[in-house]
Order: C-alpha cells, then structure tokens, then sequence
C-alpha cells in the first residue's frame, strides 16, 4: 500500500469549487463564505484514476475507437410503473444510468422512490433500496401506506459504502436506491457524511457501479440551506439525470422537472399529489390547477403556459389595491417579479392605468414557479381585471408575450394552447393577432387576435 499523506483543500459547499486556498468569494458560483476546508486524503494508487466507466480495464491497451467499432447500444428502457415518472426520464428509465433526484427534506422524495421500488419490483425486476436515513420499520410503516410488495424488493439499512458494495455483488439487483447520498461514507475518504468530498467520492463509486454493473441507479440528494451538507448542485454535472421535486410542502400537489437528461428532454414535468395512500400521478394537471376558481372574481385570468411538451392551462390572480404607506409594495408568487414591474410599467404608459399609487400582488394559483413570456398577457389582464374591478369571462384564455410598446407578440406551439384551452370547456381565446390566422385546430374556441393591450382589453369588453 501506498504511504497516504493527508492534506486539505478548499470547497464551495454550494457549486463543489474547489481550490488549494481559502477564499471568501467563490469564484465558482460567487457566493460568499461558502468555502468549507476539508481533509483529502491521496488515495493509493490502484484506486486512482481507472478505465473510463462502463469499459473493462485493459492494461497496456490504451485504444481509440472509431464510431463503426461502437458497438451501437440500444439502450434498454424500463417501465417504471408510473406514467408521469417515465415521461420525465424520456419514456422509461433507462439501463445503467445514474439518475439523481432532489428536492426539501419531506418533498416525498423516499415515498416517490418507494413506489416506482414497487412497481418494478411488480414487474419482475430485483430492486435494492438503501436507507442511511430510516430504520428498516420506519420503512415498513411507509410502505405499508402505499401497498403491498413483493420479495424482488430488497432493503437495507446502511450508510457504509464498502458494505453496501458487497451486499449489492451478493444482491445484483437491477435498481438500486440510495437515500440519501448525504449519509454515505466510503472510508476511502476522511471526510465527514455530507461534506462534499465525501458526497462526490461516494458518486463517483456508484457511477462506477452503475456503468459497470448496467445497473440503474437512483440518488436522493437533499437541498439543503447553506453551510450544513454539501447538496445535489455538488454533482450535477456526474450523473446522467438530474430531477428536481418541488412543490409546497404544505399543499398536496407535487411537480417532478427534470433539469439534466441525457436520454431525454429537459423542462418536461410530471405533476403529482400526496395522499394518504402517497403520490398519486395528476394526469390531467390543466384541471388540477384549475380547481376552486372563484366565478366572477376580479384579477383571475386563465392563461395557458407549455411545460416540456405539455400545454398547462393555470389561473393568474392580480391584486391591486390603492397604497396605505407611500411607497408601493408590489409582489409575485410563481411569476418572476422582474417581468411583473415591467409589466406594471407597460400598462401605466400604454394602457393608462395609474398603477404608480397603488400596491400590485401577482399569484400564479396553485403554487407553480413558470418564467414563460406567454404568460405576459395573462398578467397584464389579471392586473387590468383587479385595477377596474370588473371580472374577466370565465370561459375565456389568453396568452401572449407583451413586448415594451404594449404590443402582444407571438408565442411557441400556439395550437397546443388552443387546443388544450378548448378540451377543456373554454369558448374564448385572446391570443396574438400574428397567430391568429393560423391556428387549424380551434375547434369550438372562438379565437381573438389582437396587435396589443388595448386590443386585448377591447376583446374582453366585446367577450363580456
Ligand atoms: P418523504 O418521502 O419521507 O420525504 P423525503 O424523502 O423527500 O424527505 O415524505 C414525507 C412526507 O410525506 C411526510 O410529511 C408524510 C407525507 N406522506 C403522506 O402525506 N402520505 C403518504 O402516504 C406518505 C408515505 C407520506
Ligand atoms: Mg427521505
């Protein structure tokens, strides 16, 4: 064995910069106080820098290939059970990839996990579940809400990587789950559970494992607040796919984005919702978001955003009321609140609306964060709605990016919100005047182009 001389380095616990001094700023992710030191410890030679992963190790034949000696790998698919889950890996979980999946602490992460266990293990497939968080009957009372299982699901209560190594050589599971991978130690690293070296180390061996082996792995990562544990943006850029799930750890809706995939499309989602019985997949999410709108309400306008692949029909609320306290508050949930005072802005100068007086609350209902620039008409009718007081048509969707004159310009995939508009029982879209023309599926809508704000308060009034 090779002498290990132990030496420290510096890491941004945010992004995993690291450097051989400390800094105050990382010149990373240029946060403050984020560098962490942390001892590394050389590791002996054999163990170093291997044969690429997934390629058999061939001392003394260091070989180049060209694309027609690849041997072209079809890639098998899984079915993870879970329509919603397949989509955002891009149709199944593939083969030997190492997907990562993050989110809050109590997001549902295990639960989700627990159930794409059982549905593959339903379907004849060995599944390892290991669990450096829970005990093995803290497990079985989750699992016991979800459903009944079958014996291809293994688990196993550990947080020592060498041990977790046999068991899976004894096991060879097809998918292996590791929750989380903030309490895993390889003693190949003297680095604490957490820290991002050991984070890292212990990724770096699953990687290894799942290329090797063709075992699909997935990883729990927890984000978590600054300067505890090193989070899932440390490994962003190891693993084949990266998940994020959020949602309103208070609300029941659930959204699973993908924002890395390497087998399939970033951006696409797949909505769920926490029950009692865990998450159950919200196949139709338009209606989801749509639910419990108040009817004749000013500030409510249903607009129609695209999520991935998918049209998304949601209600954007405006508030404004007239300001107590001199300077005007002005706030957005769900919408970027950049975009919002623009917004604010366009519709005092173009529109005439004396919003400079007044407070302006902007809420994308049901607790969904969308950044889209469709999304501008919407709010600027919710706002004008909520200023006038006078309730928007129920039965009518709009969209449309709104440029600084006041102009309404034209959006990506228009038929699809039209189309989903229309499925879903609406009789009226105001959309921009440039796509008007061209829409072939509208069916019963009633289709409004208009050049700019006030043509799309006009449409309103001629609608109402
Ligand atoms: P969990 O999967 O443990 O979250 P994570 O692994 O991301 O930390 O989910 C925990 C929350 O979900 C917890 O607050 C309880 C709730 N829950 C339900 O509401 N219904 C259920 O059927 C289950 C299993 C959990
Ligand atoms: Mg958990």
């Amino acid at each position: 064995m090779a002498a290990k001389s132990v030496k420290s380095v510096y890491f941004c616990q945010s992004c995993g910069y690291e450097s051989a001094k400390w800094m105050g700023q990382c010149p990373g992710c240029r946060a403050w106080n984020t560098m962490v030191e942390e001892p590394v410890r050389a590791l002996p030679k054999s163990s170093g820098r291997g044969h690429a992963p997934g390629q058999a190790a061939r001392p003394g034949a260091a070989h180049a290939s060209t694309l027609g000696e690849i041997a072209a790998d079809e890639g098998v698919r899984y079915d993870t059970g879970i329509g919603e889950f397949n989509r955002v890996l891009g149709s199944g979980l593939v083969r030997g990839a190492l997907t990562l999946i993050g989110g809050d602490p109590g997001i549902g992460k295990s639960t989700l996990l627990l159930q794409v266990a059982r549905h593959m293990g339903a379907a004849g497939l060995k599944i390892l579940y290991v669990s450096g968080e829970e005990s093995l009957s803290q497990i079985k009372l989750r699992a016991e809400r979800i459903g009944s299982f079958t014996d291809d699901l293994k688990f196993l209560c550990e947080t020592d990587l060498d041990t977790i190594l046999t068991v899976i050589e004894a096991e060879k599971p097809s998918v292996l789950i590791i929750d989380s991978i903030q309490t895993m130690a390889s003693s190949e690293v003297s680095a604490a559970p957490g820290s991002v070296s050991q984070v890292r180390e212990a990724t770096a061996l699953l990687l290894k494992i799942a290329k090797s082996e063709g075992i699909s792995v997935f990883i729990v990562g927890h984000v978590t607040k600054e300067g505890t544990v090193a989070g899932p943006r440390v490994l962003e850029h190891m693993v084949d796919t990266v998940l994020y799930f959020e949602g309103d750890r208070h609300a029941s809706y659930r959204i699973l984005r993908a924002v890395k995939n390497r087998f399939g499309s970033t951006n696409e989602i797949g909505v769920f919702e926490m029950g009692e019985q865990g998450l159950s997949e919200v196949e139709n999410p338009s209606q989801f978001m749509l639910e419990g709108r108040p009817a004749g309400a000013s500030g409510s306008v249903v607009t129609c955003a695209i999520e991935g692949t998918r049209p998304i029909l949601m209600e954007v609320q405006a508030l404004v009321a007239r300001t107590s306290f001199g300077f005007p508050r002005r706030q957005a949930t769900g919408a970027d609140l950049n975009r919002v005072n623009l917004l604010l802005a366009v519709l005092e100068k173009r529109v005439g609306l004396t919003l400079s007086d007044c407070d302006a609350y902007v809420n994308l209902a049901g607790g969904v964060r969308l950044q889209e620039p469709a999304l501008d008409l919407g709010i600027c009718l919710a706002v004008a709605s909520s200023f006038r007081n006078q309730a928007m048509p129920q039965a009518l969707a709009a969209f449309g990016e709104v440029g600084l004159s006041g102009e309404v310009r034209a959006v990506s995939l228009c038929d699809l919100r039209v189309a989903e508009a229309g499925r879903l029982g609406f009789t009226d879209c105001i959309l921009p005047a440039a796509q008007a023309g061209r829409i072939k599926n509208a069916g019963n809508v009633r289709i409004h182009g208009v050049k700019n704000l006030q043509e799309a308060m006009e449409a309103v009034r001629e609608i109402g």
